[in-house]
């Protein structure tokens, strides 16, 4: 990847992009050796040096598996905050990080946060069916034919398409008037757990994503936690996942 000047520096702690440009003008800066005082340089891998100290490059590109807790928006507005975005590591933030898939703001669970756009592509391409589940606590009662309804999939008020097959399980009480239930979804519409539920007669009291294709939220990963992705987990998530009907969760053209 290659940054401009004043985006690479910004990113690396010397400021908004007015204080870096300031840094620039002033001569302060060299890339490879001479002063550059153009704030619209490509620095791909050069060596950029600031009063004569190296500023290390960092990654290029990077994979995140991230713990989303309550209360954080998938967004890049300020005026939505607290935002993804700070939870990731401080190495990573000069990178331009989309999450694959989106969490409402109440909702916990795994995300997948790359600058990898053929790997978001693979992810969120509503052909690839990729297969996500959800941990549902709801109150209410459910159609006695909730499971067949989301087996054959439901028209949901607003849409233009019934949904695709679903996998429903009724896994119990769990007090307070609320139950438990897992969904797994094989596609990602607006809101599209809470509004099935509430399709099907209940209320969504929490909901939280415990899986991505084979993916599971791993067990070191608390609320809020995010870290580099492993290769292993990296092949779970692209080719661990079932598709209805046993296909392939997901088949990625190319991961880099
Ligand atoms: N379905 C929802 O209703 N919300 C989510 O965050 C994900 C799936």
């Amino acid at each position: 990847m290659s940054d401009r000047l004043d985006a690479f520096l910004s990113h690396r702690g010397f400021g908004s992009r007015s204080d870096v440009r300031r840094v620039i003008r002033s001569g302060r800066v060299t890339v490879d050796g001479q002063a550059c005082r153009d704030q619209a340089r490509h620095v791909q891998g050069g060596q950029v040096r600031v009063d004569g100290v190296p500023i290390a490059i960092g990654v290029s590109e990077a994979t995140v598996v991230l713990h989303k807790p309550l209360g954080y928006a998938c967004s890049h507005d300020p005026a939505e905050a607290p935002l993804l975005e700070e939870l990731i590591p401080a190495a990573l933030a000069h990178l331009p990080l989309e999450s694959a898939g989106r969490l409402d703001r109440d909702t916990s669970g795994l995300l997948v946060v790359t600058s990898d756009g053929t790997l978001i592509h693979a992810l969120t391409n509503p052909r690839r069916h990729l297969a996500k589940r959800y941990r549902i606590r709801y109150r209410g009662a459910l159609s006695s034919h909730a499971i067949s309804r989301c087996a054959k999939g439901m028209l949901l008020d607003g849409d233009s398409k019934p949904t695709l097959p679903a996998e429903l399980t009724l896994d119990g009480e769990a007090g307070a008037g609320d139950a438990t239930a897992t969904l797994i979804l094989h596609e990602g519409r607006y809101h599209q757990v809470r509004r099935m539920i509430a399709a099907l007669g209940g209320e969504v009291v929490a909901l939280h994503r415990d899986r991505i294709g084979g993916l599971q939220l791993p067990a070191d990963l608390g609320p809020g936690m995010a870290r580099l992705i492993t290769a292993g987990e990296l092949e779970q998530l692209v080719h661990g996942g079932q598709g209805p009907g046993g296909r392939p969760g997901v088949v990625p053209q190319r991961i880099s």
